[in-house]
C-alpha cells in the first residue's frame, strides 16, 4: 500500500506545566524536551508502523535535519520534501498533569509551500493508494482539488481549525477524519449524529469522528459503526489524532472493516498517550496488537 503524506514537519518544544498558564500569568514549567512533531509527519509514520510504505510531501528549512533524519531513520521515503528558506515549523506545547495541553504553531516552511511544488509532487506519485492531509501547510485546497480532479483516493484531517475550513470543497475529500470539535465547527451544527449527516452533506464519502473519551464513530451515509475509547492513565495528548488517523486509514484501506479499523486506530492512540512527545510515541504494529489481545 503506498500512501502519500503532505503535510507538516514541526519541532514540538513540550513544556511541563503544574498547569496551563491564565492569562496574564507567568509560570516555571517544571521540564522542558525537544521532540519529533507536526501532524505531517506524525501521521507519516503512524501510517509506517501500522504497515504501509509511506512518501512525504511537504518542506522543512535548514534547520529541518533532525525531523527529515527521524523520518528516514523509520523507513519513510523523504524524497518529496523541499528546502525552503524559512525556518522549519515549530510547536511551543504546554502539558498539563492530566496530559491536557495547549500549542503555539510557528507555520514557517510548512506555510512557504506553492502550487507548483504541489503539482510536481502530484505528477510523480499518481500511483498512490491514498493522498492524507492535514490543515498546517499552504495550499491544501489546491492540493485537494487537483488530486481529486486526478482520480487519487484523498483523505482529509481538517486540524488544526480555523474558519477557513469551512469553505473547503468537501466534494474532493474521499475520507474525512476530524475530532467533535472540528465537525461542530465546520458543520455549526451539535449532536454526533447531526453532525455526521451535516459532513455528509458537505460531499465527503465516508467520515470518521474521534469522540475523545466517548472513541469514534464511522459513518457513509448508510452504517454508522461506533467504537469505545480504551480507559488508560494519559499524561500527554499530543499526538493522539495523529496516531488514531494513521492506523484507522491503514486497516479501512487494508479492507478491515470499519469497527475493528476504529478499534485498532483507538488501540494505538491508547498506548500513544501513556507517554510524553508525539511522534516518538506511536506505537508499533506490534505493540497494538498485544494491547488488543491484553483487552480481550
Ligand atoms: O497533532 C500534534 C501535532 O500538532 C504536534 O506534533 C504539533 O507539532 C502540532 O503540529
Amino acid at each position: 500500500m503506498k500512501i502519500l503524506v503532505f503535510g507538516s514537519f514541526n519541532i514540538d518544544k513540550v513544556y511541563k506545566m503544574p498547569h496551563l498558564p491564565e492569562k496574564g500569568e507567568t509560570l516555571y514549567c517544571e521540564g522542558y524536551e525537544i521532540h519529533v512533531g507536526g501532524k505531517g509527519l506524525n501521521q507519516a509514520l503512524a501510517f509506517a508502523f501500522a504497515g504501509a510504505d509511506v512518501i512525504v510531501g511537504g518542506k522543512v528549512g535548514a534547520d529541518g535535519g533532525y525531523l527529515t533524519g527521524y523520518l528516514e531513520k523509520n523507513g519513510i521515503d523523504i524524497s518529496g520534501i523541499d528546502s525552503s528558506g524559512e525556518y522549519t515549523g515549530h510547536t511551543i506545547i504546554e502539558t498539563d498533569p492530566q496530559g491536557q495541553n495547549q500549542m503555539i504553531l510557528f507555520g514557517g516552511a510548512n506555510r512557504e509551500i506553492t502550487e507548483d511544488y504541489c503539482d510536481r509532487l502530484l505528477a510523480k506519485h499518481r500511483d498512490a493508494d491514498l493522498l492524507l492531509m492535514q490543515y498546517e501547510t499552504s495550499c491544501v485546497e489546491y492540493m485537494l482539488e487537483r488530486a481529486h480532479s486526478l482520480g487519487i483516493k484523498t483523505a482529509f484531517n481538517p486540524s488544526p481549525y480555523v474558519d477557513k475550513l469551512k469553505n473547503i470543497d468537501y466534494s474532493c475529500v474521499d475520507i474525512l477524519i476530524l475530532n467533535e470539535y472540528e465537525g461542530k465547527s465546520i458543520t455549526g451544527e451539535a449532536g454526533t449524529e447531526r453532525v455526521l449527516k451535516a459532513l455528509l452533506a458537505l460531499g465527503c464519502k465516508e467520515i470518521i469522528l474521534t469522540l475523545g473519551a466517548d472513541g469514534a464513530v464511522y459513518y457513509n451515509g448508510e452504517d454508522t459503526v461506533s467504537c469505545p475509547a480504551f480507559i488508560v492513565n494519559a499524561v500527554d495528548t499530543t499526538g493522539a489524532g495523529d496516531t488514531f488517523t494513521g492506523y484507522c486509514l491503514y486497516e479501512l484501506l487494508s479492507g478491515t472493516e470499519p469497527g475493528k479499523a476504529l478499534l485498532t486506530g483507538c488501540a494505538a492512540s491508547a498506548i500513544e498517550v501513556t507517554k510524553y512527545g508525539a511522534a516518538e510515541t506511536i506505537p508499533h504494529r506490534e505493540n497494538v496488537e498485544k494491547f488488543l489481545n491484553d483487552a480481550r
